[in-house]
């Protein structure tokens, strides 16, 4: 048991080292919310998806929304079956395709251009770091709502409207941790109606650097929460 922790330790060491060479947005847009996700979120994300949940590896895995592509390379790097990733922007997918060839992965992710509305077919894993609809209301619904219907298993990224100051506090000591919560009603709710099930929900801090207008400290943070989703 020993040697199998110590080598998944050593795995998600070298996974961040992937993560962290995966080029960002060269001008990220603030209508499409497009910041990349940090790094420590991104590996803590795949590592719960991979070794927790044993959705990664030999599985099919859709990154809706993937930007310039961390998560679908790192869900490459684990050793998933096949990865698509999708986003609507023609820049951020020629990013991530560049950033395939980068961390020596070319050629292991289908890129395409679409908006999600236009996703179809069938996955055993969506990872998404969707808009959280602070710029179009929604947004993130629109995600879920498609990631419900394409996957088996959701992990799914959502800006908790209000951190208390407690869990700030003990996220902002262990940056990398994720701490259990409990599911927004409305989240709840909207899984359930589309008779799912929520099988746990993680929060974690994010901390991006500012990018837009909107942002009025140099680095921007907030509490989001990874919903894990089956049934
Ligand atoms: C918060 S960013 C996350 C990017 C990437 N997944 C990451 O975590 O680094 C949200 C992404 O969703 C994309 N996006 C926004 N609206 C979209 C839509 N309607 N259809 C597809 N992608 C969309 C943006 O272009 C952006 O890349």
């Amino acid at each position: 048991l020993g040697r199998i922790v110590q080598k998944r330790i050593v795995r998600k060491l070298e996974l961040e080292a992937l993560l962290s060479r995966v080029e960002q947005h060269p001008a990220p847009r603030s209508d499409l919310e497009q910041y990349t996700i940090p790094v420590n979120v991104a590996g803590k994300m795949l590592y719960v998806a991979a070794y927790v949940g044993g959705d990664i590896e030999d599985k099919s895995v859709l990154d809706l929304g993937c930007g310039t592509g961390r998560l679908a390379l790192g869900a490459a790097y684990l050793g998933a079956a096949s990865v698509v990733g999708v986003d609507v922007d023609k820049v951020s997918i020629e990013v991530a395709a560049e950033n395939s060839r980068r961390v020596g992965l070319e050629g292991k992710v289908s890129w395409v251009v679409a908006d999600v509305a236009a996703v179809c077919g069938r996955f055993d894993t969506v990872l998404q770091n969707p808009p959280f609809g602070v710029q179009r209301a929604g947004a993130d619904r629109r995600f879920l709502e498609k990631a419900l219907k394409v996957g088996t298993v959701v992990y799914s990224l959502h800006k908790r409207p209000k951190a208390g100051s407690k869990l700030l506090e003990r996220l902002r000591y262990d940056q990398s941790e994720f701490e259990t919560v409990a599911p927004s009603p409305f989240l709840r709710r909207f899984v359930e109606d589309r008779g799912r099930k929520i099988l746990g929900v993680y929060a974690v801090l994010m901390s991006v650097p500012r990018m837009f207008d909107f942002h009025s400290e140099r680095k921007h943070e907030f509490v989001a929460d990874l919903y894990v989703i089956g049934g």
